[in-house]
């Protein structure tokens, strides 16, 4: 695990966009694994803007997203399909049959999930998962307590999540209660991770997982056992560490 020290969120927005962009000039037909949350948006911010300033193409790299709320319409604005197509997809050249995204809207939960681990195996598997961490340690949407060995599945959001999210939302009863996630199998069969922490908020979820021990009550600590984990954390999360 390497950890890349960074001064503030947007040092560590601009460390993880050209982390980015240096692997999709050298493998144009990367296999991008994509977060959503507060995170990751200035990230997008300049990779939109280098895409725009320095004509990074995206035409042939593949897309897959960690999660998605259950209940949301992709075209509801709350949804991750709209935040993807707000902070990056809408901007960048990338073939929308491209980009995958776990279904939001679905009838028949049960085959969904295992549909998505199917068509990340057939794409020959994650190059570089972006990831963001939960205050409680999730990653992706996979809540304490959810098996390491766990592929693509639904997930109960845990309480603590539902009122982290709320901010997005008009009001707490509106955030939805499960989320359609990659297991933490699925994040762990990535061949690389970049792990990006901001802001006193994380500071608690960070110390826990460089403290080092393994356990599935803390989802993150997974990453412990990954031989190619890159954090960027910036100096609020690391608490001058
Ligand atoms: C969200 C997402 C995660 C994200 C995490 C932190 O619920 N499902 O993928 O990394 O929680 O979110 P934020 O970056 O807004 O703090």
């Amino acid at each position: 695990m390497k950890i890349i020290e960074v001064t503030n969120y947007q040092e560590m927005s601009k460390a993880a966009a050209d982390y980015i962009i240096s692997k999709v000039q050298k493998s144009p037909n990367l296999i991008l694994g994509l977060a959503t949350g507060g995170t990751p948006v200035g990230t997008y911010k300049y990779l939109v803007e280098d895409h725009k300033k320095n004509k990074t193409s995206y035409k042939d790299v593949t897309t897959f997203n960690l999660d998605e709320y259950v209940g949301l319409a992709k075209e509801n604005p709350q949804s991750y399909h709209s935040y993807m197509n707000e902070h990056f997809f809408n901007h960048i050249d990338i073939n929308p049959a491209n980009t995958h995204i776990p279904n939001g809207k679905i009838e028949s939960i049960k085959d969904e999930p295992a549909a998505y681990e199917e068509l990340i195996k057939e794409s020959g598997g994650i190059d570089l998962q972006i990831l963001g961490i939960g205050q409680n340690g999730h990653i992706g949407f996979n809540e304490p307590g959810t098996p390491f060995s766990s592929n693509s599945h639904i997930i109960e959001l845990a309480p603590s999540t539902i009122e982290a999210n709320a901010r997005y939302f008009e009001s707490p009863e509106e955030v939805p209660t499960k989320a359609n996630t990659m297991g933490i199998n699925t994040i762990m069969r990535s061949k690389e991770i970049l792990l990006l922490v901001s802001g006193e908020n994380k500071r608690q979820a960070l110390t826990q997982l460089l403290e080092g021990k393994i356990s599935e009550s803390f989802p993150a600590s997974a990453l412990l056992n990954h031989p190619n984990v890159v954090i960027i954390a910036d100096e609020a999360a690391r608490s001058g560490r």
